[in-house]
């Protein structure tokens, strides 16, 4: 894969946990187990192929509506994934972030993500996102706020509100250059967006794998990305 065939930044909604589990006559949330594994070997190839931002989606604002059961393993597991990998995350120049109203989870997921936040903040090779309690609404209703209150104190006149003033102001901000998402990819055959980075999406080419996400290992990924190179990105123009 060329670095011209290779997206800088790839948004995954990592689907399909739950079906995987019951098809199999397992609980639910031993999906969620097996897909925590592919977040990390999915991350470690990225970082090998030398892709700039991962972001997953790893909880949306309606999963809060899940038995607290179900909750309370997927926040186990977010607190096992940063203790597992952050020194490796550090060795490899990853720095990570979190976009989403991620101040209502648990108090102790809270202050382990911002240690490692802390940790990894000087990573420069790859940025890996974490969407927690997201949603792309409540991200874009966030900036219009902003922007009001800014105009409202005189900071900024509505004249010069521009592209680049939403913008700055959607949680993804900090990304950068590689805030547009590159390449959305959502497993298990389903073909929504479901509230994820509506904005960054804009030009983004879509893929809808049916493997279910426990089973999306690196060499379903690598095919995802054999489709993308095939692509032509026009961005409107011919
Ligand atoms: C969607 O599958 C998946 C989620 C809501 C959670 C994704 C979480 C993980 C992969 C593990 C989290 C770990 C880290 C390290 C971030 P679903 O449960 O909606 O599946 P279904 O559509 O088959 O029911």
């Amino acid at each position: 894969m060329t670095a011209s065939t290779l997206p800088a930044h790839i948004a995954i909604i990592m689907d399909g946990n739950g079906r995987w589990a019951v098809s199999r006559g397992y609980p639910r949330f031993y999906g969620h187990i097996r897909g925590a594994a592919r977040v990390r070997e999915i991350v470690r190839e990225c970082r090998t192929l030398g892709v700039r931002a991962l972001t997953l989606y790893a909880f949306s604002t309606e999963n809060w509506k899940r038995p607290e059961e179900e909750l309370s393993v997927l926040w186990t597991l977010l607190r096992k994934y940063i203790r597992r990998e952050v020194a490796e995350l550090k060795k490899n120049g990853i720095r990570l972030r979190v976009i989403g109203e991620w101040t209502r989870l648990p108090e102790e997921a809270r202050r382990e993500l911002s240690q490692a936040m802390e940790t990894l903040a000087d990573g420069e090779k790859m940025d890996l996102v974490f969407a927690l309690s997201y949603g792309s609404r409540a991200e874009l209703t966030d900036a219009v706020r902003k922007i009001a209150s800014e105009c409202e104190n005189g900071m900024m006149k509505s004249s010069e509100i521009t592209e680049a003033t939403v913008e700055g102001r959607l949680w993804s901000s900090g990304l950068g250059e590689h805030s547009d998402v590159d390449f959305m990819i959502r497993t298990s055959g389903e073909q929504r967006l479901s509230n994820f980075l509506l904005w960054q999406c804009s030009y983004a080419e879509f893929d809808f794998p049916d493997t279910l996400w426990p089973d999306f290992n690196v060499s379903e990924f690598r095919k995802s990305l054999g489709r993308y190179g095939a692509r032509k990105r026009r961005f409107g123009g011919l």
